[in-house]
């Protein structure tokens, strides 16, 4: 099936979503400096920017930039005077973001913080750095638990939580497993949904990036799931 899921995300990209050069350029020079082609897809991308824009963001939180083409989608969600805040581990990765992000256009909406995202996020919470209307999920993935407890801290109602690569071609369902990812994305889920705080739902996703999933999670107040 993956040869057609991939014709299908290449005609959609084609027809409907229709990204503009500065997304293309990101792919290219991500992939000539040898990043992972790890990045959300374009139907995926567009899918981040519209719900930013749906929730009027103005300040939006990424936790995993690689060469920032998930965070040129929804950068260019925000209005003139939005913030997006993106947390990256590895340097290399951050240099060829901030290339990619000042060709598109929207550095000077971007701070980019290189270092480990745990750390990091309790940092933005002592600055008083949030809430942040939208939070993006997307590092490491055995960490996700922790992220999703950083990520709370810098919430409001109303703020809303996305998560990507939850469903790992279904290796969610194997309670056993040994790989860190899917003991994350199954602890990642479990908090989720025993969360009084969160109303969510989790879309499956087949597309060139193969069969895996986002998470959806919207804060709202104790008791109105
Ligand atoms: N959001 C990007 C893809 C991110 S890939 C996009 O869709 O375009 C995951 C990224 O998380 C990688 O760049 C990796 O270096 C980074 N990462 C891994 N562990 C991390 C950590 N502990 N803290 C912050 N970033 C981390
Ligand atoms: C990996 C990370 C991602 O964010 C992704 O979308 C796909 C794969 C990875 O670390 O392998
Ligand atoms: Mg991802």
């Amino acid at each position: 099936m993956q040869e057609l899921w991939s014709a299908v995300d290449h005609w959609l990209d084609a027809t409907v979503v229709q990204p503009g050069p500065a997304f293309r350029e990101a792919e290219e020079a991500s992939a000539r400096a040898g990043l992972p082609p790890i990045q959300v897809t374009a139907t995926q991308g567009k899918l981040l920017h519209l719900l930013a824009r749906l929730c009027g963001a103005r300040k939006i939180l990424e936790i995993g930039t690689l060469g920032g083409y998930s965070t040129l989608w929804l950068a260019t969600a925000l209005p003139e005077d939005g913030r997006l805040v993106t947390l990256e581990l590895d340097p290399a990765h951050a240099e060829v973001a901030r290339a990619n992000l000042a060709r598109g256009g929207v550095a000077s909406r971007v701070e980019l913080r290189v270092g480990p995202a745990l750390e990091l996020l309790p940092r933005l919470a002592e600055e008083g750095a949030g809430p942040f209307d939208l939070i993006f999920i997307d590092a490491d993935k055995a960490e996700y638990p922790g992220y999703l407890h950083g990520s709370l801290a810098l919430s409001r109602p109303g703020t809303l939580l996305i998560g990507d690569n939850v469903v790992r071609n279904g290796a969610v369902l194997e309670a056993g497993s040994a790989d860190p990812r899917v003991a994350g994305a199954r602890s990642f889920h479990a908090q989720v949904g025993a969360d009084p705080r969160l109303s969510a739902t989790v879309i499956q996703t087949v597309g060139s990036k193969g069969y895996d999933g986002l998470t959806v999670a919207l804060v709202v107040g104790d008791g109105a799931r």
